[in-house]
């Protein structure tokens, strides 16, 4: 047991901030007088806050200045932290913290890997923080998840191998950068869409009790 290590992502596996992003970026799009609906939202998951913005202004058929870029990434930001602020352990997703429980018992140790540079904040505000053995997010990396960095700090913080370290995504991105960095990846959400995960669950409360006792460790 003490081989494997655990990565878990945060917006859409432990906490769901899709909808505080939506309502951020929505406002931008009023503001820049287009559509941009829930469907839309889907495309930036996973995704980091400077693309995102592109997608949007692609959606929106937008060209800004570079200037007008960083003038809305900071405005976003503020109003998605109105929201993020008021967030407490309520807002947990089913099932993540029996599973951070589960861990404990069998000294599994988990770090986070996030694309998100609020995930400190938001970990701190369902009071998860100081249960995560490291924290890896989109201030520490330098390449976006599909790219597996993310994830490959994660490992070396965990102190595993990657082949030996279990990652808990529901973005497609995601589930991309695990399978490079040559990870086991659980896919949390619609099971079409993250297809190319190792395994798939619709949400945390659906993983069975001897899934690190006998599955994955028959897997490593
Ligand atoms: C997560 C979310 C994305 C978000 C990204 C950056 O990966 O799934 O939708 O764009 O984090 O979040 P941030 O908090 O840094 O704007
Ligand atoms: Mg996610």
């Amino acid at each position: 047991m003490n081989k494997i290590g655990v990565i878990f992502d945060l917006d859409g596996v432990i906490v769901d901030t899709a909808k505080y992003h939506f309502l951020a970026w929505k406002d931008l799009a009023d503001h820049l007088g287009f559509e941009f609906t829930e469907t839309d939202n889907e495309l930036l998951k996973g995704v980091s806050r400077v693309r995102s913005l592109e997608i949007l202004l692609d959606i929106g058929n937008i060209e800004l200045s570079e200037e007008k870029k960083q003038e809305f990434l900071i405005s976003k930001n503020e109003h998605y932290l109105q929201y993020i602020t008021k967030m407490g352990p309520e807002e947990i997703l089913p099932g993540a913290t029996q599973l951070l429980d589960t861990l404990d018992t069998l000294g599994i140790k988990y770090v986070l890997g996030s694309a998100s540079k609020n995930a400190p904040l938001i970990l701190k505000q369902v009071n998860l923080y100081e249960r995560f053995a490291g924290i890896v997010d989109g201030n520490s990396v330098s390449k976006a998840k599909p790219d597996p960095e993310v994830f490959l700090k994660g490992a070396k913080k965990l102190n595993k191998e990657p082949e030996h370290c279990v990652v808990f995504e529901d973005a497609i991105a995601g589930v991309e950068a695990a399978n490079t960095a040559n990870m086991i990846s659980i896919g949390i959400g619609d099971e079409k869409t993250l297809h190319e995960a190792d395994f798939n669950f619709n949400n945390l409360t659906e993983i069975p009790d001897n899934f690190f006792t006998e599955v994955i460790s028959e897997k490593i």
